[in-house]
């Protein structure tokens, strides 16, 4: 005899024909093993911002810890919790790994208290990278608002590790007050490099300010730009993606060639806990960086 039941179980079985990956760790390079790390230094950057320098204590691990411009790692301090950080440094010196952080609140705190020759948890790397190689041959213009600026540091590396690959860079950085300015003493080491042009602009100057006034989007008229044979990257907040990117798409530059990083509260980084979905993606493992076009097709994702 037939039941209501009968006619759900007939549903669940077509739904369940396709295969569905459970674990979603068929794109992670490898899991949930945290490794020890040192804190070999600490650089004050701004008010609120510093520069931790890490190295894997355990030289087999450390030797095989490589990773993308654009991606992450959770960092755990132990009774504090974990946290999800960009990694700032170049990909072409590892061994060192160079995290820009803001404090924000327990872990951060933590974290800014912690002393040269303290050990934190390092999980990762994780999430997807920046298309550096795609973007070789073409001209690349990087801009950060902000905090923007730890993501896109790792791209910058990157651009100048292989500066005769690339077309034109320009990097664009555009933050409130001077006095926030991210990196402020590598601008002209960066500028010496062949050919890059780094523009900074601040909303709010002080009497020693003597670069340009206003909003990051009144760098992109200063530049001229050829949006067939560029790529860009944006990192900052989401607000900024949507003008920045409106202006670049006026330009001419298509979507898919505007690659963005997105933020979520994120808690096991690899695709577990449901924390950073945004639909069915997962920005842990899908993101963070995206191009401009999947954002856009993303429903609230900025
Ligand atoms: C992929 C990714 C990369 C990141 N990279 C960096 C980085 O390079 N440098 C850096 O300083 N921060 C980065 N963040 C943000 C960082 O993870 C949060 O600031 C941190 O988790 C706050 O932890 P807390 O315990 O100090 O703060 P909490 O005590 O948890 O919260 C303090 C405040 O921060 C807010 N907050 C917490 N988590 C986030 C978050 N994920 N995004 C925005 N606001 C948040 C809370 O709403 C609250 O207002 C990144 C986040 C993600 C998802
Ligand atoms: S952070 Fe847990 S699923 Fe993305």
């Amino acid at each position: 005899m037939s039941t209501p039941f009968h006619v759900f179980d007939i549903a669940r079985t077509s739904e369940m024909l396709e295969p569905v990956d459970f674990n979603r760790r068929d794109r992670l390079t490898h899991v949930d093993r945290c490794f020890p790390a040192e804190i070999v230094n600490v650089i004050r950057l701004t008010g609120s911002e510093k520069l931790f320098q890490l190295r894997i204590v355990d030289r087999a691990e450390r030797e095989r810890f490589r990773f993308k411009a654009g991606q992450f790692v959770m960092v755990e301090v132990p009774g504090y919790g974990e946290i999800p950080i960009s990694i700032s440094s170049s990909p072409s010196k590892p061994d060192i790994l160079e995290l820009c952080i803001r404090r924000a609140g327990v872990v951060t705190g933590a974290l800014h208290r912690a002393r040269r020759g303290a050990t934190v948890g390092i999980r990762g790397p994780f999430g997807s990278h920046f298309p550096m190689a795609s973007m070789r041959g073409h001209s690349v213009l990087l801009i950060a608002g902000g905090l923007g600026l730890a993501p896109l540091r790792s791209a910058i590396y990157d651009t100048i590790d292989h500066r005769s690959e690339f077309a034109d860079v320009r990097i664009l950085y555009g933050t409130g007050d001077p006095g926030n300015l991210l990196f402020d003493y590598q601008y002209d080491e960066w500028r010496r490099i062949d050919d890059i042009d780094l523009q900074v602009i601040v909303e709010r100057p002080d009497d020693a300010w003597t670069g340009p006034v206003g909003m990051i989007t009144d760098l992109l008229d200063r530049i001229e730009l050829d949006p067939a044979r560029t790529f860009a990257i944006v990192c900052g907040p989401p607000v900024m993606f949507r003008f920045v990117c409106a202006r670049l798409s006026e330009a001419g530059m298509p979507m898919q060639r505007m690659l963005v990083s997105l933020e979520r509260r994120m808690h096991c980084g690899m695709g577990k806990c449901c924390r950073c979905n945004v639909g069915s993606t997962f920005t842990c493992l899908d993101g963070p960086v995206f191009d401009f076009w999947t954002v856009m097709n993303l429903k609230e994702a900025i």
